[in-house]
């Protein structure tokens, strides 16, 4: 058991793979972190010998019961370690398959904007209150995307979705900016990534999704990111010292 002092707290939603679990094994790798991964299915992360994590599989589809579970957790973390920075990492996210809005069924709208809306709305709010007694820095970064900045044919619920998550940072940053120890707050572009999200986007029926060929062209040319190289840039955006200046940004420079 590796029992270096915790000086940082972490939550990593969307862990199980993609962009999620190449954040957490790298954080994992950062001596000193008391690491907590969320996603449907398991999340196995191959960390330094004797450093630990913990895993829970949720639905965020079903984000109120998942918030009270976690303010405990946190709660717990923050009074066994007071000084430790503590951060909140929110990339889970689903798209559904691309395609006009009138043909998607209202059920599979409804679990879109639950999971990719209203968890980080609740989880936030969660994140807030139970880390409000730690002495340490408090940070809120939201995994968003240039969808949610671009508008798409064929992803209305996503493009939404993240274009609300976007305005949920800046309203939240104002909110904290007025607090004494306030959480710094960002909505973060990651850029373009090799997971399974871009699988889906290319490999769309073109007919019900103009820009398919778009999608194959940034593959076939190899400009999408590796997880491991996103998420090393994501991890740089966290640990900046001016993280929280622009609530909304961007990987590849401003939003
Ligand atoms: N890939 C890109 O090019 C790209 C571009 C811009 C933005 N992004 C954003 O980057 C983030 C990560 O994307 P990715 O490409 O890594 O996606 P991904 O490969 O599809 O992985 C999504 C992650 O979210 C989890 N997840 C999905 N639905 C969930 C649910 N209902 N409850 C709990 N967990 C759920 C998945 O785990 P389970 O299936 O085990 O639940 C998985 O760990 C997302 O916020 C995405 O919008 C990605």
């Amino acid at each position: 058991m590796n029992t270096a002092p915790i000086q940082h707290i972490v939550v990593v939603t969307g862990a199980s793979r993609g962009l999620g679990h190449a954040i957490a094994s790298q954080l994992l790798a950062q001596p000193g972190t008391r690491l907590l991964a969320i996603a449907r299915s398991d999340t196995t992360l191959i960390g330094p010998p004797g450093q630990v994590y913990e895993s829970w599989r949720a639905d965020l589809a079903d984000p109120v019961p998942l918030a009270r579970r976690l303010q405990d957790w946190l709660e717990a973390a923050v009074a066994q370690s007071p000084d430790a920075a503590v951060s909140m990492i929110h990339n889970a996210a689903m798209l559904s398959a691309p395609g006009w809005l009138a043909a998607a069924s209202d059920a599979e709208l409804s679990v879109s904007m639950r999971v990719n809306l209203e968890a980080p709305l609740v989880l936030s709010a969660a994140f807030l209150r139970s880390t409000a007694a730690s002495r340490g820095v408090r940070k809120l970064l939201l995994i968003s995307s240039g969808l949610g900045r671009r508008a798409m044919a064929g992803a209305v619920p996503y493009c939404a979705a993240k274009a609300g998550m976007d305005h949920l940072a800046r309203a939240l940053a104002l909110e904290e900016a007025q607090q004494a120890g306030g959480a710094k707050v960002v909505s973060l572009a990651p850029g373009v990534i090799a997971t399974d999200m871009q699988m889906q986007l290319r490999s769309a029926d073109p007919a019900l999704f103009p820009e398919q060929e778009r999608f194959a062209g940034l593959h076939a040319s190899g400009a999408l990111d590796s997880p491991e190289t996103a998420a090393a840039k994501v991890l740089r955006v966290l640990s900046s010292a001016d993280f929280g200046s622009e609530p909304v940004t961007d990987v590849r420079g401003s939003a």
